[in-house]
């Protein structure tokens, strides 16, 4: 839940430490005919991928954001602009297994133009959930709809800008969703959202529920908060601003505000309005 500080850091670190390193393993594979390689990448394919952790959302998320940092680039935001490398389907020239992957991730393939970067294992593992999960969960699988449809869903039978705004339109009660689409690779995440909101909610989205002295119950999205007072907007997106000394209770809410969508909406609607978050890049 409270990653968003280690992610931060890793990000930072990452971004810091890429310094070009000789990869010799990968000189001399180059060297080697490209058929041989495919007929072992076949052979390799076959076998299972050795998953040797189990990795959360989050740490595909983690994956993600160094994605976009790093590879997105050169890979492009869908991992298929270098020819014969497309990530969201499981094609490479050369590399099969998890470990190959983080062995390239590392050591970078120079003499191709690919750099290495200097990732822990971890840290590249987290990169490689992300790219098998561009497939599985990602970009081009998971059925998204149609973002038209999606969009009249959103802003009509859906009810989402009772609480969301998108693009300067709607309501400030929950999180500003104009470039959603950008900030949430996983496609599964999103949906994970709708359908069941409780699930997990983001640090910066956290709710509260304030008691004052005198007995007045007030839920808000938090804001902001120091040693004396807390900020929060309350559910007329009102800036309410409360001095502790005044208080009785602050808690966090458990749930979330947002209701689940699994009875409310169709499958295809749910398809379709994916389908529109996917389409919401900022401007
Ligand atoms: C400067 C451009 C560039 C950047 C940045 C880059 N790559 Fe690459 N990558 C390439 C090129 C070019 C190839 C194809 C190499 C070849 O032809 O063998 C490649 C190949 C690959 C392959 C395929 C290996 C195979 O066997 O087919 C993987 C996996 C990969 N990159 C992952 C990444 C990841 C993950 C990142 C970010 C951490 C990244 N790349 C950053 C240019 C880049
Ligand atoms: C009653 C208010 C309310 C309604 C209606 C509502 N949401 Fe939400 N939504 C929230 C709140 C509050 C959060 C932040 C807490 C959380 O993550 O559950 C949220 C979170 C989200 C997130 C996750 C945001 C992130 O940063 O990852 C998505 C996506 C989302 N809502 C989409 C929708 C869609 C699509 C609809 C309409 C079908 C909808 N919401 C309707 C209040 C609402």
């Amino acid at each position: 839940m409270s990653r968003g500080r280690p992610i931060m850091k890793s990000l930072y670190r990452s971004k810091r430490t890429i310094a070009l390193r000789p990869a010799r393993l990968y000189d001399n594979a180059i060297a080697m005919p490209a058929l041989t390689f495919r007929i072992c990448a076949l052979i390799f394919a076959a076998g299972a991928l050795l998953a040797q952790h189990a990795f959360s959302e989050n740490d595909i998320e983690d994956g993600g954001r160094l994605y976009e940092a790093n590879c997105s680039r050169c890979h492009g935001a869908e991992g298929n602009l270098v020819t014969g490398v497309d990530f969201a389907r499981d094609k490479f020239l050369r590399a099969s297994t998890d470990q190959d992957l983080v062995r390239v991730i590392r050591m970078g393939i120079p003499a191709a133009g690919m750099p290495p970067g200097k990732y822990s294992d971890f840290t590249a593992e987290t990169i490689v959930a992300y790219l098998r999960s561009m497939g599985r969960a990602g970009v081009n699988n998971t059925p998204l709809g149609d973002p038209v449809r999606g969009r009249s869903l959103f802003e009509g039978k859906g009810g989402c800008l009772n609480c969301h705004r998108v693009n300067g339109n709607g309501s400030r009660l929950g999180p500003d969703l104009s470039d959603i689409g950008a900030l949430r690779r996983v496609t599964g995440q999103l949906k994970r959202s709708i359908l069941e909101p409780d699930a997990e909610i983001l640090p910066a989205n956290r709710f509260v529920r304030l008691v004052t002295k005198d007995g007045a119950t007030i839920n808000g999205r938090l804001m902001n908060q120091d040693t004396f007072s807390v900020q929060l907007l309350d559910s007329k997106e009102q800036l309410v601003s409360i001095l502790r000394s005044n208080l009785r209770e602050f808690t966090f809410a458990e749930k979330s505000p947002m209701p689940s969508y699994r009875d409310k909406l169709s499958s295809q609607e749910i398809d379709d309005i994916l389908g529109y978050l996917v389409s919401l890049k900022g401007l």
